[in-house]
């Protein structure tokens, strides 16, 4: 009997919270049809560090409509780490009021009326890695103010999370925006530690696959507890992931590092295969003082919508010979991109015969058979034509650089 009063109090109770709009159920899945190709826009992190105000934030975002690179494709202005100030007697978070005096939704608004999107930084742990506050056991309050500020984009980062799960920490914070109601990216930055691209695609937008890069063509910092990698180090980590990116959810290799000192040929062999991976395409350069040659990367128009392909199908590495990589790229209406990596430190001679070498990609289910279709090739860095697929391609690629071609029918 009294098992029977139990079971009937415990159903009367669930009866009672649904119809109270069962206030416990929360919705775990990111907002859909958002960053369908890999985002584009600009980071503070990689150039500026801790060095945020309002009033760099607002030359950004001059910048990337006076350089071209809003035309370009890029989108969102997001500011790292190091924005915030304290929270309130209530727990909700303010910025920092010497950096940004105007408030949050101010900027939001100036670069909204440029035509751009707003991104924040936050994170899943006590403290963001810059030792600000970070969002745990804040993340409604948190997602309530990004939501009142009109915060599009946010990044999550994974600092001081001890004992924290990271799915669980993500979802809760999906759960967060969700609830504040106001479409947002979400970009997991848990550097790969707990597998992201298996959980990530529907709680987020992207997920780093990695730890931080650092603007080095091909070397590694050992900063003891963790590293910094380079551009060929993170490349290579991308190895075995490339299933898990599509529209909507991507690997994201980090930021770019290019016009940050690297020389031209490197930054330009760095923004193609990023262009290549599929990876979000976010500036980390100071945009108000770009050289002619980083703007000419940044905002090569051929490069871009190569990343920015609507199949949003991440390439792949067919072939590796000495220091040459031969990577490719299905893309829609039946075109590819090719491109010959050169990671070495001399130039070296490639000769590619289309004829003799049928490619299956079994992922894509895609056929590159020049002796069944002709394509017409463009080298897309000089701008060029360069004849068709019944030749052979010879070029010399220089060092730490690429050529990248275009095939269409
Ligand atoms: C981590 C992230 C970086 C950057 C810094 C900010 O290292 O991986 O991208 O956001 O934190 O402190």
């Amino acid at each position: 009997m009294k098992r029977i009063l139990f079971l009937i109090t415990g159903l009367i109770t669930s009866i009672f919270a649904f119809s109270q709009g069962n206030n416990y159920a929360q919705n775990y899945k990111k907002f859909d049809g958002l960053a369908m190709t890999p985002p584009m826009g600009w980071n503070s992190w990689n150039k500026f560090a801790c060095n945020v105000d309002e009033n760099l934030i607002k030359q950004v975002a001059d910048a990337i409509v006076a350089t071209g690179m809003k035309d370009a494709g890029y989108t969102y202005i997001n500011i790292d780490d190091c924005w915030h100030g304290e929270r309130d007697s209530l727990g909700f978070i303010h910025p920092d009021p010497k950096r940004f005096p105007s408030g949050m939704k101010a900027l939001a608004d100036y670069i909204h009326s440029k035509g751009l999107k707003m991104g924040v930084y936050s994170d899943a742990g006590s403290q963001t890695c810059g030792g600000r506050p970070g969002s745990r056991g804040y993340e409604f309050q948190d997602a309530q103010m990004y939501a009142k500020w009109g915060v599009d984009y946010l990044k999550y980062d994974w600092c001081n999370t001890e004992g924290l799960k990271a799915e669980g920490a993500y979802k809760t914070i999906t759960a967060a925006l969700r609830k504040a109601g106001r479409p947002m990216v979400l970009s997991i930055c848990e550097w790969g530690n707990d597998k992201p691209w298996i959980w990530g695609p529907t709680v987020g937008h992207s997920w780093r696959t990695t730890g931080d890069i650092f603007n080095c063509f091909d070397c590694v910092e050992d900063h003891g507890s963790w590293k910094s990698w380079g551009v060929m180090q993170i490349l290579d980590k991308q190895e075995g992931l490339r299933q898990y990116a599509g529209p909507g959810h991507w690997n994201d290799p980090d930021m770019l590092e290019v016009g940050n000192g690297m020389p031209e040929h490197q930054d330009r062999a760095h923004f193609t295969m990023w262009s290549m991976i599929a990876a979000p395409l976010i500036a980390g350069n100071d945009l108000r003082k770009m050289s002619k040659e980083t703007i000419g990367i940044l905002t090569n128009k051929e490069v871009i919508a190569v990343n920015q392909d609507k199949l949003g199908i991440q390439g792949f590495k067919y072939a590796a010979k000495d220091s040459v990589e031969t990577w490719l790229k299905p893309l829609e209406n039946d075109k590819w991109a090719v491109v010959f990596l050169n990671r070495g430190k001399a130039a070296k001679p490639v000769e590619f015969d289309w004829q003799k070498t049928p490619i299956t990609d079994d992922f894509a289910k895609r056929e590159l058979n020049a002796a069944k279709t002709t394509y017409k090739l463009r080298n897309v860095w000089i701008k060029k034509d360069a004849g068709t697929t019944k030749k052979a391609f010879k070029a010399t690629i220089p060092k730490q650089d690429v050529v990248m071609l275009l095939l269409s029918k």
